[in-house]
């Protein structure tokens, strides 16, 4: 049971069903919430450390006057902690209290497959600390901490991964301009693929940046392309045909492997899942590894997740989920 002095939040992982990278570039996504979620449970120390544990991942440490000191992981430790503790600093900071806190994390979302995990880390962190500290924090205040917190781990994200962690559901997202919500009334049958390779998505959207630079006239219609299919399938999830969605899927794919963000290990995937009855799979976030998506009827998904597992991926599936950032009582 949680005590008085204890706060526990979580926040959701994510889909991009359609538009990653192009997102960037100011074209819309389609993104999604999933019922896979990530945990932090919060108290106050005595001292003015922030430590931070995430048995998840081995690692553990303290902030102390902006000085890490690392007791389990490697050299990285402090690089992967930073957003979280960057978090607890603004809630701080907010709430004007000058205390130590101790953050655990507990995650069933796999690291740095594209699936939003450090995001949604951070939105829960936030939203505890707030409650540990009483102070008010509105959803846009919980994006806006977890947006910052990300620019230190992703470069120049778009803000998608924050905005779905935080709101939840099935959401149309433009850069800068927030997101609209896609009406879904049937779930949408979706099966994951991970590469387990991990990658960084910082690095793969700044690949990205310099080949547009390099060759602005081929990547800039591309990039134009990747926002039509997403239009398109704004329409096709909201009529449920999952067939044109399946083909628009196709497309983006293809798209995305223009822009050199695909990889043989995703390739192999996505063209199992295909070849099992998938009507379209595609790679899902910054690709490089991490995970496709295939989406298929439901009675087919056991074929097509065995599929996967025989072309070499880790197969599960999820379902939308129309929660954000929540206290857990
Ligand atoms: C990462 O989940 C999605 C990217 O489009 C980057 C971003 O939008 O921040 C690759």
């Amino acid at each position: 049971m949680q005590s008085l002095n204890e706060v526990n939040a979580s926040a959701p992982a994510k889909i991009i069903l359609l538009g990653e990278h192009f997102v960037v570039y100011g074209e819309p996504a389609i993104v999604l919430a999933i019922d896979k979620r990530a945990y932090a449970s919060v108290k106050m120390r005595r001292d003015c450390k922030i430590y931070i544990n995430s048995t998840d991942l081995g690692i553990s440490g303290y902030f102390e006057k902006n000085r890490f000191t690392v007791e389990h992981g490697s050299q990285d430790t402090e690089l992967k902690l930073q957003p979280v503790k960057t978090a607890v600093q603004r809630v701080l900071e907010i709430a004007r209290k000058n205390v130590g806190v101790n953050v655990e994390i507990r995650s069933s979302i796999p690291v740095a497959a594209g699936l939003g995990s450090s995001a949604a880390v951070v939105a829960a962190t936030a939203k505890a600390v707030s409650h540990l500290l009483n102070v008010e924090l509105s959803n846009e205040h919980i994006f806006n901490i977890t947006l910052e917190s990300e620019r230190l781990v992703h470069g120049t994200p778009s803000g998608i991964d924050p905005t779905v962690t935080t709101y939840g559901g099935v959401l149309l997202f433009r850069k800068g301009k927030g997101f609209k919500r896609i009406d879904v009334k049937k779930d949408i049958p979706l099966i994951i693929g991970n590469t387990e390779i991990e990658r960084s998505t910082g690095e793969l959207v700044s690949m990205v940046g310099h080949k547009q630079e390099k060759y602005p006239s081929i990547i800039n219609p591309l990039i134009k392309a990747g926002g039509k299919t997403v239009l398109s399938a704004v329409s096709a999830l909201e009529n449920h045909d999952f067939t044109v969605l399946g083909e628009l899927m196709n497309i983006n794919h293809a798209l995305l492997c223009a822009l050199g963000v695909s990889n043989i290990s995703l390739d192999k995937l996505v063209y199992a899942a295909r070849k099992a009855g998938a009507f379209g799979a595609k790679l899902t976030g910054a690709g490089g590894g991490g995970c496709m998506i295939a989406l298929s009827l439901p009675r087919k998904a056991k074929q097509i997740a065995d599929a996967i597992e025989k072309a070499d991926g880790k197969a599960f599936g999820a379902k939308k989920s129309d929660e954000g950032v929540r206290i857990e009582r």
